[in-house]
């Protein structure tokens, strides 16, 4: 996944994201800027800095979508926020800080769960052994040969069940790990939750077995998976892992940062923490270092991309210091009934595909006929031009209105297939695009 060239993110991309071809292209090169930087000799590499993108784009085009879509593809460590809902620091609520450290502690996730793929035979090894030995308690030392051997059969024995998931309806008695709660999402200042870490740890340390409980042999196999995982994994040296894997490879995605732009000329009622956000802003995007509970994280080579519709504010209206962190810029372009159409029919579970597989929960087959397919792009697009362009949510209210009477009924017609023209499209639509102002309302 690390070394994905830009032609294959774009590839897959295209899968789920319609057009928007720029922002795709801008996006994998950045990606696989950091993996050519990583091949650099270690003089030039701390040099090279990544270049931070802002896209910009109306509502509903496919800026959020993007992230998503990669988000699930890389195997980095990944965080989409929401650029509104941090607040200066000194003022209630979070400060921007903990967009690192909730990084971090996704790149601890990532890499546990990449250990533990890798070692799927060792934890299941140690899963099958405890479990046997609460069934089949071993023998205590010195006992005759004879009963040494006759132990020794049955345990394969067991263990032929175990595999055979013959022993699963079995109850036996485990201790449940001590999971220690997770404060770094709490707000609480970092200083805190280290102290909070080492108390749960001492604690941990004072009663180390946890509450014993009844559980059948199938939950205790993935409630055991855990403990295994500390069991046969070094914590320290994952933590090593996961910090290096932020520091070199973490992307932050900042969503809706043109809601915290101040609009120039509207001075007054202007929330005042915006500008101070910016700020907090400043230093992590520049690099920084924070302290979060891998050790402190040297943000230089986290890669940001950030992301607004900028309707009522201008890149130009944050901070310029701010501006200048964000040197690629992209556009992505407002949608085309072309493009409508094809955001309907194309990408995998596309809108279509959803509602045909909520109809067939109810026996019914729902069909769309090419032409209804070309008019709800239509006036999916005449809404979009007549009022506010929404983009391709609008697709998502107009395919309700349409299917609003059959959804209602689909249990009537169980069994029976039921088709989407052009004429059901019309009737449906037709009057309420005729006139803008029940469109406004209703679509
Ligand atoms: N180019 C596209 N290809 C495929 N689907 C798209 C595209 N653009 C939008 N969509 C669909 O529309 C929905 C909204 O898009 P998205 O969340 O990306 O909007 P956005 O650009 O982030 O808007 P906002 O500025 O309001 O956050 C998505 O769920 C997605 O299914
Ligand atoms: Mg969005």
């Amino acid at each position: 996944m690390e070394n994905l060239t830009p032609k294959e993110i774009v590839s897959y991309l295209d899968q789920y994201v319609i057009g928007q071809n720029n922002a795709k292209k801008t996006i994998a090169v950045a990606l696989r800027n950091r993996y050519r930087r990583m091949q650099l000799p270690a003089e030039i590499q701390q040099d090279v800095m990544p270049k931070n993108i802002l896209m910009i784009g109306s509502t509903g085009i496919g800026k959020t979508e993007i992230a998503r879509r990669l988000s699930k593809m890389m195997e980095l460590p990944f965080i989409k926020i929401e650029a509104s809902k941090y607040t200066e620091v000194g003022f209630v609520g979070r400060d921007v800080e903990s967009m690192i450290r909730d990084l971090a502690s996704i790149s601890l996730k990532l890499v546990r769960e990449s250990q533990n793929s890798k070692n799927g035979d060792k934890i299941e090894a140690y899963i099958e052994n405890k479990i046997i030995e609460k069934l089949l308690p071993p023998l205590p030392q010195g006992v005759s040969e004879q009963k040494t051997d006759e132990y020794e059969a049955s345990f394969l024995r067991m263990q032929k069940k175990f595999e055979n998931g013959d022993l699963d309806h079995l109850v036996i008695k485990i201790e449940m790990p001590t999971n220690s709660v997770d404060m770094s999402n709490s707000g609480l200042p970092p200083q805190m939750i280290d102290v909070q870490e080492s108390i749960s740890k001492v604690l941990g340390g004072l009663n180390k077995k946890g509450k014993e409980k009844e559980v059948t042999v199938k939950e205790a196999k993935t409630i055991l998976a855990q403990e295994a995982s500390q069991e046969l994994f070094d914590e320290d040296k994952l933590k090593e892992l996961a910090l290096k894997r932020v520091e070199e490879g973490g992307i932050i995605f900042i969503d809706e940062i043109d809601k915290i732009a101040v609009p120039s000329g509207s001075q007054g009622r202007q929330d005042p923490s915006k500008e101070g956000v910016q700020r907090d802003l400043l230093p992590i995007v520049e690099g920084s270092t924070v302290q979060t509970k891998l050790g402190l994280v040297n943000t230089d080579h986290i890669l940001f991309i950030s992301a607004g519709a900028f309707h009522l504010s201008k890149p130009s209206d944050l901070i310029p210091e701010l501006q200048g962190r964000f040197p690629l810029r992209v556009e992505l372009d407002s949608l085309t009934e072309d493009v409508l159409y094809r955001i309907l029919t194309e990408p995998k579970n596309s809108l279509i595909t959803q509602y045909k597989a909520l109809m067939e929960v109810e026996g019914v087959d729902l069909e769309f006929t090419e032409d209804a397919l070309r008019t709800i792009a239509y006036y999916s697009f005449l809404a979009n031009e007549k009022t506010e362009d929404i983009g391709a949510r609008r697709l998502h209210t107009v395919m309700e209105k349409i299917l609003e009477e059959i959804s209602f009924e689909a249990d009537e017609h169980s069994g029976e297939i039921i088709k989407v023209d052009e004429v059901l499209v019309k009737d449906k639509l037709d009057k309420v695009v005729e006139d803008e102002d029940t469109t406004r309302y209703i679509l």
